[in-house]
């Protein structure tokens, strides 16, 4: 693909994030690419996929990030709405922008909507934790993520799993590179800095329940279509989370279209306990120093399983697979689907010895972004060869 080297472009490279994970991701690659000597051009395109100040601003701000270039203001919609709507929106950007090529992170609706249109211009796609799987089609993020894969010219993998994916799927062995995981390296750089618990909690009710050294807390977080928008799977899911929380108090950042969810169906009912803490959801550092701080995590989040298997910290995957099956192999992750008997069995481990311990997996190690850039370098280089021999 894009071996035309006609088609090869001098302007930047496009850099894009449109949702909450993808700041993480983002950060330590724009702070590398900049960086002096051999620095390279960027350009950071905004899709506003995530418009929320505290979906969005405060990540800005402790990740400095630099502003964006270009703001998209695309917002909420359906699926096809909202990816047809980042790409007419993204299209004059590369026509204006003439970029070497367009940098995407993750499977959020606004990686593959980019992609899809620099591909469609001749523009080569990188492609930024490249070749995870779940092998569940009906989870949005497993499109997004097999079809990017399909048409990006680099892939930049964050755990051996991922080239056999790839390989699977016919992609080239020499487009795939195993660097680490650039959402440890905004962890590593970010880690003196988290926010201490007891800051997070300080304006929280039954404040002192949550911070007694014996008790402890679990932090909960929940997002996916497939555990908040069927009531009875939602309904089931926080009736657990009341049972867990007679165990260790829950501490428990509520994403937008959860809190949606829970009002539009009902359920908030079943959140309304001493024991469990509703917060607004919360900016990376925060969110860094409670994790850091909980005796186990409960989530339906991708970055999380990989934060916690960091951070030596036991979690609880509430879906029926992985798409980061390290962390469950190498890390302190536990898939456990929605199975209340396994969940409590697993919060009770935790409280009795401390729960499943892991190691930290291969590379990941805050240095992923330097092995992008080097990796970019080389492959800006060669591209400038093969057009000064095409000319
Ligand atoms: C998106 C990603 C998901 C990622 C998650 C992290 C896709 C398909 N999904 O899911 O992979 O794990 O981000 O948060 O791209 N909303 C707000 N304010 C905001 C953003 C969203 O209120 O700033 C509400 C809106 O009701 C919106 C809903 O949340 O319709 C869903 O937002 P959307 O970006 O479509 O998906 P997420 O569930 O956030």
């Amino acid at each position: 693909m894009n071996d035309d080297v006609s088609a090869f472009n001098h302007g930047p490279i496009l850099c894009v994030v449109g949702a909450r994970p993808n700041y993480m991701k983002i950060a330590p690659i724009i702070k590398e690419l900049k960086r002096i000597p051999d620095s390279i051009s960027t350009r950071l395109v905004h899709t506003g996929q995530h418009y929320d100040p505290e979906m969005n601003d405060a990540f800005f701000t402790q990740l400095q990030i630099p502003p964006p270039d270009i703001e998209l203001n695309v917002g909420s919609a359906s699926h096809a709405v909202q990816t047809a709507e980042i790409m007419q929106r993204f299209e004059p950007v590369i026509e204006a922008e003439n970029p070497a090529a367009v940098l995407v992170v993750g499977d959020v609706n606004s990686t593959i909507a980019c992609a899809l249109v620099a591909s469609k211009r001749q523009i080569p796609v990188i492609h930024v934790e490249a070749g995870l799987r779940s092998y569940d089609r009906s989870m949005p993020e497993e499109i997004n993520r097999v079809l990017t894969d399909q048409i990006a010219e680099l892939l930049f993998i964050t755990e051996p799993e991922a080239h056999g994916n790839l390989l699977r799927e016919g992609v080239a062995a020499d487009r795939i590179h195993f660097v680490g995981n650039v959402m440890i390296d905004t962890l590593r750089r970010c880690q003196a800095r988290a926010v201490p618990p007891q800051v997070t909690l300080a304006a929280v009710d039954q404040r002192d329940l949550f911070l007694s050294a014996d008790a402890g807390y679990c932090i909960l977080t929940l997002h996916r279509p497939s555990n908040v928008d069927d009531p009875r799977v939602f309904r089931h899911i926080l009736e657990t989370v009341r049972t867990v929380s007679e165990r260790i108090p829950v501490v428990f950042p509520v994403h937008p279209r959860t809190r949606k969810q829970a009002a539009t169906l009902n359920l908030q009912g079943l959140l309304e306990s001493p024991r469990i803490a509703l917060l607004q959801p919360l900016g990376y550092l925060e969110m860094l120093g409670l994790v850091s701080g909980a005796q186990v995590v409960l989530t339906d989040s991708g970055g999380l399983q990989e934060e916690t298997t960091a951070l030596g910290i036991p979690c609880i995957t509430l879906r029926h697979n992985t798409e980061r099956p390290v962390t469950e192999e190498q890390g302190t992750n536990t898939v456990v689907g929605h199975d209340r008997q396994r969940i409590l069995a697993i919060v009770d481990d935790v409280l009795q010895t401390g729960g499943k311990r892991g190691r930290v997996p291969e590379l990941w190690d805050g240095k992923a972004a330097v092995r992008i850039k080097q990796v970019l370098n080389e492959w800006l280089q060669q591209r400038q060869e093969k057009l000064a021999i095409a000319n």
